[in-house]
């Protein structure tokens, strides 16, 4: 397990003596890759999809091209809340029945959607040709976006782990209830081995008010510190507010929806202390693979020796 292990953290570049410290972004320019983050949590039902997607549209509205990639399975899915309809996934760019381009999707503030729940499995399946065709076509279009963000599924499966791992950062949501921050710990464990110097933001959900978020987030980090020597950037509170599930049955997200409430100040201030924090992760002088080149090579292992 140990090599294989190894193996892993070599391939996804962990290997590395990196810096987890948070410092400011790089002029534009100088950016020659979008930064890519995944959300993940853990527990399922957490808030994960409404996040991501409210953030996504707060980066757009600061003139940001976000790239939002859906790969949550789940029902109440990225097109749900915001009222979208895709007629194709990844699983036909995977198959050749159609070009990447245009299974994307538009969502509000420019912001560009790709249906990717299905599909990521099958990329363990491909032959070298259809992988490099596949990889390049990412690569032509990745290069239009600042911010790749990617919105997993709940629990600790291969293609969760497999995008938490290939991203440069890793939003992790918990809410301030111990099955959720149990479970939480335990996705940061899992990526924690295959990527021990990973960047982990932490977001503390559903919390009563900001202390509750504070609490949650430094118990969260003295269990993180002292068992995994692993520290986590607690980035930022969003409070339950009723709002947010009135938008979803309305399929509008709550930062349009109800944009002076409390859930969307939390998200308001999130995208701020995301933009005015990059994480400085050396890749030791190597050029930096691309996300999906890096996905696909995790699915194709068979990776998933879990940490237990
Ligand atoms: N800040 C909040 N205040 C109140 N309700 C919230 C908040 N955030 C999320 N919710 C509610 O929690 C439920 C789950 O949210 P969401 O679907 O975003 O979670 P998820 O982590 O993506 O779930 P899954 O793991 O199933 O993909 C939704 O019904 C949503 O309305
Ligand atoms: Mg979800």
């Amino acid at each position: 397990m140990f090599d294989q292990a190894q193996r892993l953290r070599e391939m996804v570049g962990g290997s590395q003596a990196t810096s987890l410290a948070i410092v400011p972004p790089p002029p534009a320019p100088l950016a020659k890759h979008a930064r890519t983050i995944a959300v993940t949590s853990g527990k399922g039902g957490v808030g994960k999809t409404n996040i991501v997607t409210n953030l996504a549209i707060a980066l757009g509205r600061r003139g940001k091209k976000v790239l939002l990639v859906d790969a949550d399975l789940s029902l109440a899915n990225v097109d749900v809340v915001l009222g979208l309809q895709p007629r194709f996934n990844l699983s036909h760019v995977i198959s050749g029945e159609k070009r990447l381009r245009e299974i994307v999707l538009e969502g509000p503030h420019s912001i560009r959607i790709i249906p990717a729940a299905s599909g990521i499995q099958e990329m363990a399946n491909l032959r070298d040709e259809d992988i490099k065709r596949l990889i390049s076509e990412f690569a032509e279009f990745d290069r239009e976006f600042d911010l790749i963000l990617i919105d997993t599924a709940a629990g600790i499966s291969e293609s969760v782990l497999s995008f938490a791992v290939a991203s440069q950062e890793v939003l992790l949501v918990t809410t301030p209830e111990p099955t959720s921050y149990v479970d939480a710990y335990q996705m940061l464990k899992n990526i924690h081995f295959y990527s021990p110097t990973q960047p982990v933001h932490l977001i503390v959900n559903m919390a009563a008010n900001q202390s509750e978020g504070e609490q949650t987030a430094s118990f969260m980090n003295e269990m993180a510190n002292r068992f995994l020597q692993h520290s986590l950037n607690h980035i930022g509170t969003v409070v339950r507010d009723p709002d947010v599930p009135a938008s979803i049955r309305l399929q509008r997200p709550f930062l349009e929806e109800s944009p002076h409430g409390p859930a969307a100040r939390g998200i308001q201030q999130l995208s701020t202390r995301l933009l005015n924090q990059t994480s400085n992760r050396e890749e030791g002088g190597q050029p930096e693979k691309s996300l999906w080149s890096k996905v696909i090579q995790f699915v194709r292992k068979g990776a998933v020796a879990h940490a237990g």
